[in-house]
């Protein structure tokens, strides 16, 4: 396990199976040096166990990377589990879940993610506490990410097209989810000009009547004469075969882990185009978390979620300043946070 190409460093991994209820989970705790590991909980009908682990172990050290490059209290972590959401989803599996999560005592903070809801949590919470989403305020379905996507793609298009406004700018939106389309409301009402592609038909046709989107297959989103490429459904999806073919001058998008490897943000730079790091674009769900905790009222949440947009401009200024590429400074500025900070773990 420590081998794993994906490992890096996890404090904690823990496989759980709870016969009773056919639980069988992976928690994945990256990190807790700057404070107790949040991430959601994926349900997923991984194809085999070697995939779940390696999604778990990616996305829960996204999350460390989220909470520390908007200087949040907060570690990564992520749990999945294995199985169809539609077919294998049990009252009393979610509550053996919630045993799990409270087993960390705290060390661990569950949230929903894709194959989870709300509601899910509700029932987790009957196991533990250390959920988001507690009150009655918090609940409230804010499209949060989206809104964390829109503030990135503002200060990007600020930053890299010197234009103050986003009317008239071509975005295309691979993907519209829970992510992909209260983001392309966001952009129609900034005025700019949406191309959009899912394999889902009944989502495409909304983008078009509600948003004016035009509708392309998802086999050409990736070569459409746009200004911004925003990818909203799949990981690796930048890669050899689709850098060469993007005519964007931005990519940013609530995808996780969009690029296939590394080396493929050096090859966005090679071809003039200014990717936003994703797990920068993507943390309006941990800065939900924290401000729920201060104060969870919608619209005092959707103001935290707008530090994205400074965060963003800043990693974008210093970038252009050093020659490098955003990643590479967003990804120095959370080495120097995570290592230069005074521990204090909760496990
Ligand atoms: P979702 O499952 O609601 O939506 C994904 C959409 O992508 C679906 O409409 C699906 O039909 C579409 N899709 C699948 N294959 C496609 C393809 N080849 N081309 C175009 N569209 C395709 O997922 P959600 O929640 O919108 O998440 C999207 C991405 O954002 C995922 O990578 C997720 O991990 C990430 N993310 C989501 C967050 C959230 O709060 N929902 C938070 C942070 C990241």
């Amino acid at each position: 396990m420590f081998s794993h190409p994906d490992y890096d460093g996890h404090k904690r991994l823990v496989f759980a199976h709870d016969e009773a209820t056919g639980l069988k989970a992976i928690v994945a705790v990256h990190s807790t040096a700057l404070g107790p590991a949040f991430g959601g909980c994926r349900m997923y009908p991984y194809t085999d166990d070697a995939d779940a682990l390696t999604d778990v172990l990616r996305l829960s050290r996204g999350m460390t990377y989220k909470a520390a490059i908007c200087e949040l209290p907060y570690g990564g972590g992520k749990s999945v589990i294995i199985g169809d959401p539609r077919r294998d989803k049990t009252p009393e599996l979610l509550r053996a879940m919630g045993d799990i999560v409270d087993s960390f005592g705290g060390s661990y903070i569950t949230a929903d993610d894709v194959g989870t809801t709300l509601d899910d949590l509700a029932v987790m919470r009957t196991a533990t506490r250390y959920t988001a989403a507690a009150t009655a305020l918090a609940q409230e379905s804010l499209a949060v990410t989206a809104y964390g996507v829109f503030m990135a793609i503002t200060a990007a298009v600020e930053r890299g097209l010197l234009r103050m406004s986003l009317a008239g700018l071509k975005v295309a939106v691979q993907g519209l989810g829970n992510v992909g389309l209260p983001l392309c409301g966001h952009l129609r009402g900034a005025g700019a000009e949406l191309v959009v592609a899912d394999p889902d038909t009944r989502r495409t046709a909304r983008a078009a009547t509600e948003f004016g989107a035009r509708v392309v297959d998802v086999d050409v989103i990736y070569d459409q004469p746009v200004d911004v490429f925003a990818p909203c459904a799949l990981g690796a999806i930048l890669n050899d075969t689709t850098i060469p073919r993007l005519q964007a001058r931005i990519v940013c998008g609530g995808a996780n882990n969009q690029l296939a490897e590394k080396r493929h943000d050096a090859a966005l730079a090679k071809r003039g185009i200014i990717s936003v790091p994703d797990y920068l674009a993507s943390a309006g769900g941990v800065i939900d978390f924290y401000q729920e905790q201060i104060d969870d009222r919608p619209d005092a949440v959707l103001r935290s979620v707008e530090r994205i947009r400074d965060i963003t401009s800043d990693v974008l200024a210093r970038a252009a300043k050093t020659n490098e590429t955003p990643l590479e400074v967003a990804d120095r500025i959370v080495q120097q946070r995570l290592h230069g900070s005074v521990r204090h773990d909760a496990t």
